[in-house]
């Protein structure tokens, strides 16, 4: 049953270090003095990549580097599989045995094209060399580049062939060729990104470095670098998200700034109505979709809290949404806020209480108009000693990013797939708010109305099979052999011993879209020596094909059956035809998501609070904000002053009601010039001094929706043999180191499953929940 696949150990190589940028040292890092004791440091990585789009080839990559004084000792190996994990070859020898460093990882086109890139350390012959392949990694091109890179490749979206990266003299280089010839486009500059349409947007530094934040200016290029346009100067950081462009401005004093929004990719800039912030303050985008955004606007102080604006299809007028927003500064990503993707208009964070300082989780159901908390399952019980004094707020609380830096026991993030709809899998925990015991594995079925508790503890999990198959495994540091899975939405779970010798379980794996029934576990036995993946195929447990009969329809956001209304959101209801809980059948590959919509009247609901409005907890309607109250609404759009008549609705971008509640709003141009400051070519060095000592950390993350490069992997992190963190992570577009700190070997063995195993070994836990059928 099992077959075993060893991968060999490459050449060793001895290699300098130079300068020292870009490494990630996760250990304490040796006395650089003694020699003996660097040498017992190992630092191993590896980075798992799926190639192409249901091709079933997986690359991984193995690096080891062990740190010395002034040198580095370090080694890659590369593993193919086309089996979707279930053998692998060692394909070292087509790198040439060249070390990898872990900052780069593999580098996959977007295009699901097969398109490769490795960038290997080719340091003792003075330099890097690129891998290249464009066959799915069955053959690699070297090429040696004429600089050194400071960042992973990157890929133009609209066409796989043009990359570009910056080196580390901050120099951008761009290649037309897929990597075989390379051309300086620009110097100085400090983030690049790909906009639509072939365009590259940049800041640069005119005088200075990039540390200079506040005085770097926002250049673009439509024509792979033959021509530049400033398209903004006095920029502090800028982000692209769905249509919108931002970037955030210096004010004319020289300590604040304002976020500026284009919709036109930076000819048109608008002022975004909304706070100013000063330099210990920050702005982060939450979410961006074509309509429109959630942008978080820190509180002034270091209160660890902010407010959520949503804006109107410009992305200029804002409006409030939920105050008291944890997002806390203390690392990269400390926000809650996740989107729901298996149901539209579907968001979900935490909110700090002010009473008490809880945390607790909210959720939307219509793009941020309304928040509220999450109902108790009917499953659970109040945790003892919260729930006595005060039973009224025995609630749901669901664990994210914030719990995971607060170095809770939470392996995993909450998770939903579009094609598995309406399903959420996500720790949580019953009581007060956000409780520090040990969290459980809850499952909603509806998008995140109602949830059920469905694994005691806590459990790494994945959706497979569009949501018709979830698998789980329990996150314990004792070693495991047993996966367990759900055919019913997470009613019902069965459990299978995958091998006979347990292993330390690191994390698991399946090919990005949620569509496959194979599975990979991967983690270590006893010795540390090397990882093992066990790779399981569930196509043995459904015996049939799923057929018309096993869909039933299902209306989305349906809350109140008896209304004539119900199911409507953001204008309109949709039918889903859903798998029934009792069939056990296979979705397949090819399955697509079947919906029927039809249009609703307006309601209030259908609305945002307008510019100077907001929504009292538990009120459906808007009241004008107290600040704001005997003060013109005016903003500037376009260079002229708007008067804003409004009752206090906007309707929700994107929402598509007819008819019913229809509040009056104006805007009126009361032809008066204003300017925003977005263009002071000019204005470079006048506040130089004021700004070069503010030195803070903007976080301008963007959460998309989808992991375009499909990466994903599996992190672990060992020190001289110790463990120290080991946990799974799925990668977003943007971030860029892909890796699994581990040991350096590849030990494979696969396992198919018997149906009969299942049927008779099957340890069967069910919760109580009327059947779908
Ligand atoms: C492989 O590496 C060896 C030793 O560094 C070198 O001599 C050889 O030219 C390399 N071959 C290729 C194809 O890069
Ligand atoms: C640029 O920097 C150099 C040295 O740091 C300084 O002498 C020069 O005046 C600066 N130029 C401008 C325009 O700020
Ligand atoms: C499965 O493994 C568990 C321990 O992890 C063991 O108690 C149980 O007996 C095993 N079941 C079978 C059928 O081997
Ligand atoms: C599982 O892996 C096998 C190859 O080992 C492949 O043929 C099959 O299509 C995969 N199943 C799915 C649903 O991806
Ligand atoms: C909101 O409504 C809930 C349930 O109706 C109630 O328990 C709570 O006290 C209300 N909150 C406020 C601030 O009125």
């Amino acid at each position: 049953l099992a077959l075993e696949v060893r991968g060999h150990l490459s050449r060793s190589k001895i290699q300098t270090n130079k300068g020292g940028q870009q490494q990630d040292w996760r250990c304490n890092a040796p006395d650089s003095t003694n020699m003996r004791d660097a040498m017992d440091v190992t630092m191993g990585s590896l980075s798992l990549a799926w190639v192409g789009d249901g091709s079933g080839v997986l690359l991984v990559l193995t690096t080891f580097q062990v740190p010395l004084f002034m040198m580095r000792f370090g080694q890659s190996n590369l593993y193919r599989s086309e089996d979707y994990g279930k053998t692998f070859q060692d394909i070292t020898h087509l790198i040439n045995h060249t070390f990898i460093q872990t900052d780069f990882g593999i580098a996959i086109s977007p295009d699901h094209s097969g398109k490769v890139m490795l960038t290997g350390d080719v340091s003792e012959i003075g330099g890097f060399r690129l891998f290249r392949s464009q066959d799915f990694g069955m053959t690699f091109v070297p090429t040696d580049l004429p600089f050194e890179p400071l960042i992973q490749m990157l890929y133009n979206p609209g066409d796989c062939n043009t990359v570009l990266t910056l080196s580390t003299t901050l120099d951008l280089w761009l290649s037309e060729d897929f990597g075989a010839t390379w051309r300086k486009i620009h110097n100085s500059v400090c983030l690049v990104i790909w906009g639509p349409k072939h365009s590259i947007y940049f800041t640069t530094h005119s005088n200075g470095s990039c540390n200079d934040r506040g005085m770097l200016g926002l250049k673009k290029t439509t024509d792979y670098g033959r021509t530049f346009k400033t398209v903004a100067t006095r920029v502090y950081s800028f982000v692209l998200g769905g249509r919108f462009l931002f970037a955030s401005i210096m004010t004319g004093t020289g300590t604040e700034r304002m976020i500026h929004v284009s919709v036109d990719g930076g000819e048109v800039w608008n002022m975004a109505q909304l706070p100013t912030v000063n330099h210990e303050q920050f702005y982060s985008i939450l979410s961006a979709s074509q309509d429109m955004i959630f942008m978080h606007v820190d509180d002034p102080g270091d209160s660890g809290v902010g407010t959520i604006y949503v804006s109107d299809d410009r992305g200029a007028v804002f409006s409030k949404s939920l105050e008291r927003h944890l997002y806390t500064t203390t690392g990269p990503q400390d926000t809650d806020f996740t989107t729901i993707t298996s149901l539209r208009g579907v968001y979900m964070t935490s909110r700090v209480l002010f009473a008490d300082g809880a945390v607790e989780t909210v959720i939307t159901f219509d793009q941020g108009a309304k928040w509220q908390t999450l109902r108790r399952p009917q499953n659970s019980h109040c945790d003892t000693e919260t729930s006595t004094n005060r039973p009224k707020r025995c609630r749901l609380h669901i664990h994210a990013s914030y719990s995971t830096t607060m170095k809770m026991n939470v392996p995993m993030l909450p998770l939903s797939q579009p094609n598995a709809v309406g399903l959420i899998l996500a720790h949580g925990s019953v009581g007060d708010a956000d409780s520090a015991l040990s969290p459980d594995v809850y499952v909603s079925d509806d998008g995140g109305y109602s949830w059920l508790l469905a694994l005691r503890g806590p459990h790494h999990y994945a959706i497979l099979d569009s949501g018709g198959l979830l698998v789980a495994v329990e996150h314990t540091n004792a070693p495991v052999n047993q996966i367990k899975f759900s055919t019913d939405e997470g009613q019902c779970w069965h459990t299978y011993n995958f091998t006979s010798d347990p292993m330390h379980f690191s994390g698991m794996d399946s090919e990005p879209g949620s569509r496959s029934m194979n599975v990979s576990l991967w983690g270590y036995r006893n010795d540390f020596s090397k990882w093992v993946v066990v790779t399981i195929d569930f196509r043995e447990l459904f015996t049939r094909d799923c057929t018309e009969a096993d869909y039933v329809q299902w209306l989305a956001h349906s809350a109140d059956p008896s209304g004539a209304s119900d199911g409507c959101v953001l204008g309109y209801k949709e039918t889903f035809l859903r798998l029934r809980k009792s069939s056990v059948c296979w979705n397949g590959r090819d399955y697509a998501v079947t919906k029927k919509m039809s249009p609703c009247p307006c309601t209030l609901g259908d609305y945002h609070c307008d510019f100077g409005y907001y929504r009292p907890e538990n009120s459906s309607e808007c009241v004008e904000q107290e600040e704001m109250k005997g003060r013109p609404l005016e903003f500037c759009l376009n260079g002229t002053t708007e008067q804003l008549q409004t009752s206090g609705y906007r309707k929700i971008p994107g929402d598509q009601c007819e008819g019913g509640f229809q509040p009056d709003r104006k805007e009126t141009d009361v032809r008066r010039m204003c300017t925003s400051d977005a263009l002071h070519p000019n204005s470079l060095t006048e506040n130089t001094s004021q700004n070069t000592a503010v030195v803070v950390m903007v976080v301008m993350a963007i959460l998309l929706l989808s992991a375009v490069t499909g990466v994903w992997l599996v992190k672990k992190y060992v020190c001289g043999g110790r463990f120290l963190v080991h946990r799974y992570s799925v990668m977003r577009e943007h971030v860029e180191a892909n890796k699994i700190e581990g040991v350096d070997d590849v030990d494979t063995h696969y396992m198919e499953t018997g149906k009969a195993q299942y049927n008779e070994d099957s340890d069967q836990v069910c919760v109580k929940s009327p059947i779908r059928s």
